[in-house]
């Protein structure tokens, strides 16, 4: 194991999972390939072939550990099956309660639950449930956004919660660069995730207008008009002309009324996209992928370039390095 490496992976470095289809066997592969955690997304609806095929593609692209993560709000038994019976390193889960019974069956299995929260009674349960780690994540985040509690005093809390037992912390939201990596350490967390950095790298998956845009826009705003019919809890995203000029939409209305301003393919299906629905343009979308919804974090403002993500990685690590160097020095 390296320079603090977590889980049994060289660096404590976690790539998010990045729905539709955005963290796929590319990006998870080059992460893996240079010691950082990569995990794949799952559907968002039971495609148990298609999920074995995403995880078996990945191997052929690297020998190195890597995971999967699940949303516990949308079905995922079958796929869950499948992430045991491939046995990868470890599977993220979100976004609901992931009891004792099924972190021992994982375990069985040998597979690792890290279990990603965003309140502190959330950490008190994935604690009693006996998971690998925990990912805290912060009102800062990118994507939607579990809770309202920032990481300067949300990761402290669950680091003095869970530092008896030596669960590892992995701070999520905002951070992009060796300054947030080594703030998220001097909090007490072992690692980092990450997932706008990561959107704005070579392998993602991700539509070349979205990473652009990830690259020259600075602000981000939270809200929760994008994709209320399928999934209606708050999310961060970035602040686009689109989204200044039509920052609202009124209580009562979704994207099931709106025109349709393209198409993608997501995990293997075709799609509509609706103006206002919760889809971020990946690199098979087309039509008005510009009125589209794009997720970053509050961290989006110092992302200047789009780079592959194995010198991302090894970037992070050499400039924290040099970083708390210097801090101790001074
Ligand atoms: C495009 C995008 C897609 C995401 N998809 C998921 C997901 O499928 N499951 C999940 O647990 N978190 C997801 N997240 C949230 C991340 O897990 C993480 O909390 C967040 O990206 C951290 O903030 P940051 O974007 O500022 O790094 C997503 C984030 C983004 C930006």
């Amino acid at each position: 194991m390296g320079w603090k490496g977590i889980l049994g992976f060289d660096y404590g470095i976690v790539q998010a999972p990045l729905g539709p289809d955005i963290s796929g066997p590319e990006l998870v592969a080059a992460v893996a390939n240079a010691g950082a955690v990569g995990l794949l997304r799952a559907p968002d609806w039971e495609a148990p072939d298609y999920l074995r095929e995403l995880i078996r593609k990945t191997r052929t692209l690297t020998s190195k550990p890597f995971g999967v993560g699940v949303v516990l709000a949308f079905p995922h038994k079958e796929n869950m099956k499948v992430i045991l019976e491939e046995k990868v390193a470890m599977v993220q889960v979100a976004w609901g309660e992931y009891p004792r019974e099924l972190v021992c069956e994982a375990h069985e299995a040998g597979v690792k639950v890290v279990h990603q929260i965003g309140h502190f009674e959330e950490a008190e349960k994935a604690k009693n449930a006996g998971v690998d780690a925990i990912i805290v994540q912060g009102h800062e985040a990118g994507g939607h956004v579990i809770g309202l509690d920032g990481l300067v005093s949300l990761v402290p809390r669950v680091v003095d919660l869970v530092s008896s037992c030596g669960i590892p912390v992995i701070a999520a939201g905002g951070i992009v660069d060796a300054r947030g990596y080594t703030a998220a350490l001097a909090l007490g967390a072992h690692g980092i995730c990450m997932g706008t950095r990561f959107v704005a790298t070579v392998e993602s998956f991700a539509h070349p207008l979205y990473k652009q845009s990830l690259a020259e826009l600075d602000e981000t705003k939270y809200t929760n008009i994008f994709g209320r019919s399928r999934w209606p809890v708050p999310h961060r995203v970035l602040q686009t002309s689109f989204l200044m000029d039509n920052g609202q939409l009124p209580d009562h209305e979704n994207e099931d009324s709106k025109p349709i301003i393209g198409h993608s393919v997501i995990n293997g299906i075709e799609k509509d996209i609706r103006l206002f629905a919760g889809t971020a343009p990946n690199a098979r979308t087309t039509g008005d992928v510009e009125r589209m919804v794009m997720y970053a974090g509050e961290g989006v403002g110092l992302i200047k370039d789009i780079l592959p993500a194995g010198e991302l990685v090894k970037r992070l690590v050499e400039e924290t390095k040099h970083l708390i160097q210097q801090l101790l020095i001074a």
